[in-house]
């Protein structure tokens, strides 16, 4: 018998992809009557509870026979460093005003750098880690977090310091973006562009990837065009927020730089979708931001699966879309995208994981870190099928529990 930290077993089902990134129809692993072995940090073996129970012991032992295990949840795109809200804006939403109307008149995202710039270390940072520890609840492991509210370059790096500072801390994994978000009302839109440029060799230690607001009422193609040549230059893996309110040419920045992920896609023309599977960039789906916009727009989802784009979803959690809850994303997914139960799955864990340029998690076999999510449902097919309730039982993170 080995001796193992933390044996998982048995559990009704066990579902994962079988390699990163998963492409619509690939085959996947289903165990029934499964269990799951971890030692320290990893996942070391994974099988039928029968053989699993005969090879290991565990100085942790945890069975869930009615539940379903399966890797962590893996949220590749939030705005979760912010100060204040927007609650107001709902009621100008309502009656018909859009979000980008909204922007232009210094609301929006300009209201929350206000109250952001305003904020001090200590409190962004209090604010930060209570959303890190709640979002844990829901299953969530590994998490994207993006500056974007401070606007100028000396904030932007205080917000990136503080999301650094706030990852040392946390439970789970925290990624760190540098947003440029949208351009000052003060100030040139070249000369911002150069100090954005000056801002990076700094941000490079602090941020993974660079990733831009591309759109009309943000930045145009040509200043996105300019931020990325220098990012790529310094060696920022790249990320794009691209036709979201409108298509101005963002996608097609595709087919001039390696993009990790292109995010939204809302008005992304469906030819965009073959360049994107060729040059391997992940769609990044936020389907809470298409109910908070009151979008009647959809992005390209048939076009994406059908040229084989690994499609990854995300909160996009932000004062215009409060939602720490992966889970509902997963949900709206189905009910909005049309995504089915298992799409969904792989969405936020495997491909999510390939959103981020991972391939050490996403996946629940041996060799991949021990994150996890053991669920109070009996199979996959109820994860986007039940709404509202909160199915996680358990989050496991590097083979710690973390919620139970
Ligand atoms: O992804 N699109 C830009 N940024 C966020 C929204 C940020 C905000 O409205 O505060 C998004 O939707
Ligand atoms: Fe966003």
């Amino acid at each position: 018998m080995n001796k193992v930290s933390l044996l998982i077993g048995p559990v009704n089902q066990l579902v994962t992809a079988k390699s990163i990134p998963w492409r619509h129809g690939d085959s996947v692993i289903i165990i029934e009557e499964a269990g799951v072995a971890v030692n320290g940090h990893e996942v070391i073996d994974v099988g039928p509870w029968r053989e699993i129970s005969r090879r290991y012991e565990g100085k942790c032992r945890v069975s869930a026979e009615d539940s379903l295990v399966t890797a962590g949840l893996i949220d590749p795109h939030t705005h979760l460093l912010f100060a204040g809200s927007r609650e107001d804006e709902l009621e100008l939403k309502l009656q018909g005003t859009p979000y980008e109307e909204i922007l232009k008149r210094g609301g929006g995202i300009y209201r929350t750098v206000n109250e952001t710039v305003n904020a001090s270390d200590e409190e962004l940072r209090g604010i930060l880690l209570s959303r890190l520890l709640e979002v844990a609840k829901y299953g969530t492991t590994t998490i994207e977090v993006k500056s974007g509210y401070g606007i100028s370059p000396k904030e932007e790096i205080r917000l990136l310091r503080i999301i650094n500072d706030a990852a040392g801390e946390a439970l789970i994994d925290v990624i760190p973006t540098y947003l440029i978000h949208v351009p000052p009302r003060n100030m040139n839109r070249v000369e911002y562009i150069n100090a954005v440029t000056a801002s990076l060799d700094q941000a490079k230690e602090l941020a993974k990837f660079i990733d831009v607001f591309c759109d009309d009422g943000a930045f145009t193609v040509n200043e996105t065009r300019a931020i990325l040549n220098e990012a790529s230059l310094r060696g920022f893996k790249l990320r794009l927020h691209a036709d979201e309110i409108a298509y101005i040419g963002c996608s097609d920045l595709v087919n001039e730089f390696n993009l990790t992920s292109l995010d939204h896609l809302l008005n992304m023309p469906e030819q965009n979708a073959k360049a994107m599977a060729l040059r391997g960039s992940t769609a990044t789906l936020l389907p809470a931001t298409v109910l908070s916009l009151m979008s009647s727009k959809r992005p390209p989802v048939k076009a994406l699966k059908d040229s084989g784009v690994p499609i990854a979803l995300g909160s996009d959690f932000s004062p215009n879309t409060w939602v720490l809850n992966m889970q509902y994303v997963m949900e709206l997914a189905t009910y909005l995208l049309g995504m089915t139960p298992l799409e969904v799955l792989m969405a936020s864990t495997v491909n999510a994981a390939y959103s981020l340029g991972f391939r050490d998690r996403g996946i629940l076999q041996p060799g991949y870190l021990a994150n996890m999510v053991i669920w109070s449902i009996p199979n996959y097919k109820w994860l986007s099928y039940e709404l509202g309730r909160n199915k996680a039982l358990m989050t496991i993170s590097r083979g710690i529990i973390l919620e139970s």
